[in-house]
């Protein structure tokens, strides 16, 4: 099956690894969007992810508006992807916010989502990241059995997780294991 999937890319120093996982998805056949926080731009530009989707960039609600991109991008995806899920992005997605294009296509996807964050342990470990995970949880986010992420400074914590499952499409299958059956 070839799968129209968002790539979301996080602004962690992970971004990087986000442009292997989009050679991997397109080399198998899928579709892939791209849609970079603007933190993310910083680490990894715009052009590279054309280059490696042949797909438009996707960088905010304020482009393309006539295709609605802040909900079609959501709602014609078949997978969602986040990597690396950044401390913030868990936070914005645990409560619902929608203040850009991804945390937009978070709310409005009903495929099946995956989340992997990748942070410093401090991050990880707080309470406040705790909790955002808790609550991603308890809709149905599970955790990773395989770590994800990287730092150059000092250990990152590390684990995915996934969420929203309406159906498991087959890009989901090389994903690190997990189990979830509500939205985040
Ligand atoms: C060099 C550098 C590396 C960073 N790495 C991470 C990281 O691995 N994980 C993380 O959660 N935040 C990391 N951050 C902080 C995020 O960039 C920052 O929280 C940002 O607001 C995230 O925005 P986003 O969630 O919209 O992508 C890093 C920042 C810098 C400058």
């Amino acid at each position: 099956m070839n799968a129209r999937i968002v790539l979301g890319v996080g602004g962690g120093i992970a971004a990087y690894k986000a442009c292997e996982l989009l050679r991997l998805f397109t080399e198998s056949g899928h579709q892939v969007r791209v849609v970079p926080t603007a933190a993310a731009l910083r680490f990894v530009g715009a052009p590279t992810w054309a280059a490696l989707s042949g797909q438009p960039v996707a960088e905010d609600v304020w482009s393309d508006v006539h295709e609605v991109p802040h909900v079609r991008l959501g709602q014609q995806a078949d997978l969602v992807v986040v990597a690396p899920a950044t401390a913030d992005l868990l936070a914005r997605a645990a409560h619902g916010l929608a203040d850009d294009l991804l945390s937009n296509t978070l709310l409005t996807a009903r495929c099946p989502v995956l989340l992997a964050p990748a942070m410093h342990t401090e991050m990880w470990e707080h309470p406040a990241t705790v909790a955002n995970v808790a609550t991603l949880r308890a809709r149905g986010v599970g955790s990773s059995s395989r770590p994800w992420g990287d730092s150059p400074a000092s250990t990152p914590a590390r684990a995915g997780c996934r969420s929203r499952r309406r159906s498991s499409p087959s890009p989901a299958a090389s994903w690190p294991a997990a189990s979830t059956r509500r939205p985040t």
